[in-house]
């Protein structure tokens, strides 16, 4: 991967800083007097201090040129100073050398310490990137889970709109006749009323859900979306299969989206509505358990084989002819973003439960 190195940029004020520390270092030599020995020695190794800085904000160019300047402001004091001490000058000279040397290590170092973190922060924003790009994929996933739950459902209910259809066309033909006694015209009005209102229900209920809206936080009623889940799922269901509702008198709150909470529920009914093709009965069953609210589907479905149960939450995951493999991981991803657990085991008798905890306060991150 390849990251362009942060080039330290003109920064004056390292600039000047580096100029002033070799500025005064240089000073210190030529002002202070020969007999000074100490102080020459702590001004010699002063030197250094520019020089790595310099290194540090502008690279081995930046040392290398730091450790030159030093040098030619120097080497004229060694001339001048110390040129009858020939011992003492050669180890000047050898200290300008390890000013260059220094300069360009640390120049080198600073240089990949900073590729390192161009590279870390390209990373880092790639991978924010790639955590929106799935969250965005999650979020269409949702989307067609949700369409793929009402193409289950609207087999059902094509059958449960044609049903009251008939009754009103059954009363229309009963108005049109002449002559109908006034209670009879009265109790047709009432049936085409009766009817067009289930209808309604039906729609409603069907497009609350179908409805892509944004997620909105509120105390969930829980035994209204079991009720709602239901009334989608019995249409399509087969025939032998009935439903319960058991839910405690009080249950803890429970705060969330209602209608992410519908569609967990309503995948995992349908899954046990799949499961049951001889019927038997799917229970929706919500209680407290551990401060936390506890929703369960039964089923006395053929149950999920063995060798299958670690992978029926994996996305693409079916052993169905006709199944997307999504709903189990729609399940988990509502879930896990709600703050929650999803859990399945076997009953003791037949069938599987699909266990969902959630935490009693506002939580996750949806
Ligand atoms: N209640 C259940 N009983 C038996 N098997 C189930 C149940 N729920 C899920 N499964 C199994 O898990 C698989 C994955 O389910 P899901 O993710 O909803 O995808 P799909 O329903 O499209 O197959 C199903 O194909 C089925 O084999
Ligand atoms: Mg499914």
């Amino acid at each position: 991967m390849s990251a362009d190195v942060e080039r330290p940029t003109a920064n004056w004020r390292s600039l000047a800083l580096v100029v002033a520390g070799i500025a005064i270092t240089s000073a210190g030599h030529y002002f202070t007097p020969p007999e000074y020995r100490l102080w020459h020695g702590i001004f010699q190794r002063l030197y250094y201090i520019p020089v790595v800085y310099a290194a540090i904000a502008f690279g081995w160019l930046g040392g290398l040129a730091a450790g030159f300047t030093a040098a030619l402001l120097y080497v004229p004091h060694i001339l001048m100073t110390w040129s009858n001490e020939e011992h003492y000058a050669m180890e000047q000279y050898a200290e300008i050398f390890m000013f260059l040397a220094v300069g360009a290590v640390t120049g080198v170092l600073s240089d990949r310490e900073r590729r390192r973190r161009a590279e870390l922060q390209s990373t880092a924003q790639k991978l924010s990137q790639v955590y929106r790009e799935l969250q965005d994929t999650f979020e269409q996933v949702k989307r067609a889970d949700r369409l793929s739950a009402i193409g289950q459902l609207a087999a059902g209910l094509a059958h449960e709109i044609r049903n009251p259809l008939a009754s009103i066309d059954g009363a229309a033909e009963v108005m049109e006749a002449a002559e109908r006694p006034e209670e009879v015209l009265a109790e047709t009005m009432s049936i085409v009323r009766k009817e067009c209102a289930r209808l309604n229900r039906l729609l409603t209920n069907l497009l609350d859900f179908a409805r892509p809206r944004h997620p909105e936080w509120r105390e969930v009623n829980v035994p209204r979306v079991l009720d709602s889940v239901i009334e989608l799922v019995k249409h399509s269901a087969g025939k032998g299969i009935h439903f319960k509702r058991n839910t405690a008198d009080r249950l803890p709150p429970l705060w969330a989206d209602e209608e992410q909470i519908a569609q967990v529920i309503l995948n995992l009914t349908i899954n046990a509505a799949q499961a049951m093709p001889d019927g038997g009965e799917i229970e929706l069953s919500a209680r407290e358990m551990d401060d936390r609210v506890l929703i369960q589907v039964k089923d006395e479905g053929v149950g999920v084989a063995p060798e299958h149960i670690d992978k029926i939450f994996d996305p693409f995951f079916t052993t169905k002819d006709t199944g997307t493999g999504l709903g189990l991981s729609v399940v988990h991803q509502i879930v896990r973003q709600l703050g929650g657990t999803v859990s399945v085991a076997r009953n003791e008798t037949r069938g599987m439960t699909f266990s969902l905890f959630f935490p009693q306060t506002p939580g996750g991150s949806a």
